[in-house]
């Protein structure tokens, strides 16, 4: 029986906006809260800032795992620590002082998360493996919910997951975009723990969903896909 954890993160960009309070109270048993930041620059779409965060912050226990879609993280992380996030995790193709933002969160006492878009290679991470606590896998192109899981990044994922055994390290290993209870099993076989879902939580009997994806992707811990 494997000990290993795995940590579903409901999307709220795919919630419904008019009962956020029902929303975050269907989803209590999940095991991190996705917050999609998107500035309409990086990213094809605009979505939420702090207020909302600051107003979700005191509706849930839920760690908040937020994700900046931004073109300025270096200017912007510091609104979201402000904001009570517990989790700050930024693009590498937003960046040019990444180190310097890592021990920006940390000095906050959050922990850093970097995301990688489907396309950028894994070498990107060479000097910043070992500072970070998260890196995120992009399974989509960044901007919206409900597309289409890219299959190449499963590949990514086992490449990663050796990275990281190669450096000795153990940051969370999350994936974002068109994960679903058909393909996550695979994806946690592949070595991703912590799994964002929008679309397939966020639709009928949400605490079923969260259910139904957990024990979905725990079918895929200990196999090596
Ligand atoms: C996309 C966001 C994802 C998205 C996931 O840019 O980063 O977190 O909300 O939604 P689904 O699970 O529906 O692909
Ligand atoms: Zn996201």
């Amino acid at each position: 029986m494997s000990l290993e954890k795995v940590l579903i993160a409901p999307s709220i960009l795919s919630a419904d906006r008019m009962r956020l309070g029902e929303e975050l109270d269907a989803i209590k048993d999940a095991d991190l809260l996705h917050y999609d930041v998107m500035d309409g620059h990086f990213t094809p779409n605009l979505s939420f800032g702090t207020d909302t965060l600051k107003q979700i912050r005191k509706a849930t226990n839920l760690p908040l795992d937020v994700h900046l879609m931004v073109s300025n993280p270096e200017e912007a992380v510091p609104w979201f620590l402000d904001a009570g996030s517990d989790i700050v995790t930024f693009h590498w193709e937003a960046q040019t002082h990444a180190d310097r933002i890592i021990n920006l969160i940390h000095s906050a006492g959050a922990k850093a998360g970097i995301a990688l878009n489907p396309a950028t290679p894994l070498n990107t991470l060479d000097y910043v493996l070992d500072e970070v606590d998260l890196v995120l896998l992009m399974s989509v192109n960044p901007g919206y919910g409900g597309q289409k899981f890219i299959p190449g990044i499963l590949q990514k994922s086992r490449d990663l997951a050796r990275m990281c055994r190669e450096h000795g390290v153990n940051p969370i290993l999350e994936i974002d975009g068109g994960i679903n209870k058909d393909n996550v099993q695979e994806v946690v076989a592949s070595g991703i723990r912590a799994l964002v879902a929008g679309s397939a939580v966020f639709k009928g009997d949400r605490a079923a969903n969260v259910t139904e994806l957990r024990q979905a992707g725990e079918r895929g811990l200990g196999k090596s896909a």
